[in-house]
């Protein structure tokens, strides 16, 4: 029976519904996790599924760049310790995945947005990798933002989210680290090999810089998202994080962070640093970067070409809960 033909008005349905966003909403404000099964406002639950999946998207992608390395790795270490780098990533996106079916959406509704464009990934696996030092420049630079960015994110106000970032988070810290120690065994190196990683720094530095979103006054989710608790900090907070934690670990390394405005403020406790191309970030999120349709196109031949394995995995799980639910009945 509709709210009408129960002789309810539009104005009490709207108050009723006012009346449950003020209990969400003062819910959240009071620190309240919003689990799957509690209500919650449509708006919550849209942008919700609009971040994580991208979020997803971004570590089902992020495999590629790094991935196409694993076979030309400098040594058996290095090899192992990529290959088990890049399979974490998989792993992050498939709890992810999880998290955001848990919104009531499908993981082949969420790809297929993906495959057709209608949903983001993040900017920064739109860059080719073209050296060794750059492998190093993603763990240290790449992972070291979003560790940024997910260690906020633990805090986050929808409980399946913020618990896939607090494993993620340990992960990431094992793939920061990585990346830096090849960053500082090659600055050890020769001449030719710190300016490998010199070459690294300044290809990887700005485009890092940009993970993190537009500037505050540009961001058209910040408001909401802050509001409801998903983004815990600013855009510009967390990049300035970035910068902060970062420069004196390129200077313990010897290289030169390509900014010629960057400089220490003593007034603000804080690193000052130049004007991002917002151009640049916005030509990659539309889909001009340097390699997304490469990425993209590797991602939706890989779903055609593993189709038959999901369907034979399908089929057989079906095939076993059906002889269960049999033998069930016999017993
Ligand atoms: N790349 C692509 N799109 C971006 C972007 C980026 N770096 N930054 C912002 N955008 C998009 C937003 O998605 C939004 O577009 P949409 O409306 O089509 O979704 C638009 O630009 C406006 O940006 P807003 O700041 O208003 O959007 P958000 O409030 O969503 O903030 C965000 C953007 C900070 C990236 C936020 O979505 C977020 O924190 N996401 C979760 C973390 C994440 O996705 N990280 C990506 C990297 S994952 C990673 O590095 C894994 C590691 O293991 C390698």
């Amino acid at each position: 029976m509709s709210y009408e033909d129960a002789g309810v008005t539009h104005s009490v349905f709207a108050d009723d519904l006012a009346g449950r966003e003020a209990a969400f909403q003062a819910k959240i404000d009071a620190g309240i996790a919003i689990e799957p099964q509690d209500w919650m406002a449509e708006g919550y639950r849209k942008m919700l599924i609009r971040q994580i999946s991208q979020h997803a998207h971004s570590e089902i992608i992020g495999q590629l760049p790094e991935g196409g390395w694993i076979t030309r790795a400098p040594s058996l270490e290095r090899k192992a310790i990529l290959l088990a780098k890049v399979q974490d990533e998989a792993g992050h996106g498939l709890y992810l995945y999880g998290a955001a079916e848990t919104l009531g959406v499908s993981r082949e509704q969420l790809i297929a947005e993906l495959h057709d464009g209608k949903s983001k990934y993040s900017s920064i696996f739109n860059y080719p990798v073209l050296t060794w030092a750059d492998v190093g420049a993603i763990g240290w630079l790449v992972d070291g933002a979003a560790i940024i960015n997910q260690t906020s994110l633990c805090r986050c106000s929808y409980g399946p989210y913020a618990r896939a970032m607090v494993r993620i988070c340990k992960e990431e810290s094992f793939h920061q680290r990585q990346g830096y120690d090849v960053m500082w065994r090659l600055c050890q190196g020769t001449e030719k090999q710190k300016a490998m990683a010199q070459e690294a720094l300044d290809r990887w530095w700005w485009p890092c810089l940009m993970m993190f979103g537009p500037a505050d006054a540009d961001s058209v989710h910040s408001m909401q998202s802050m509001a409801w608790k998903i983004k815990i900090h600013s855009n510009d907070a967390l990049r300035q994080r970035m910068v902060d934690q970062t420069v004196p670990q390129a200077e313990y390394l010897g290289l030169r962070v390509p900014d010629p405005d960057l400089r220490w403020n003593p007034a603000r406790d804080h690193y000052d640093f130049g004007a991002i191309d917002w151009h640049e970030f916005h030509r990659v999120i539309a889909g001009e970067g340097p390699c997304n349709h490469e990425r993209l196109a590797t991602r939706v031949r890989a779903a055609e070409e593993g189709a038959w394995f999901r369907e034979a995995l399908a089929a057989y799980a079906e095939k076993q809960s059906g002889a269960e639910c049999r033998n069930e009945v016999k017993r």
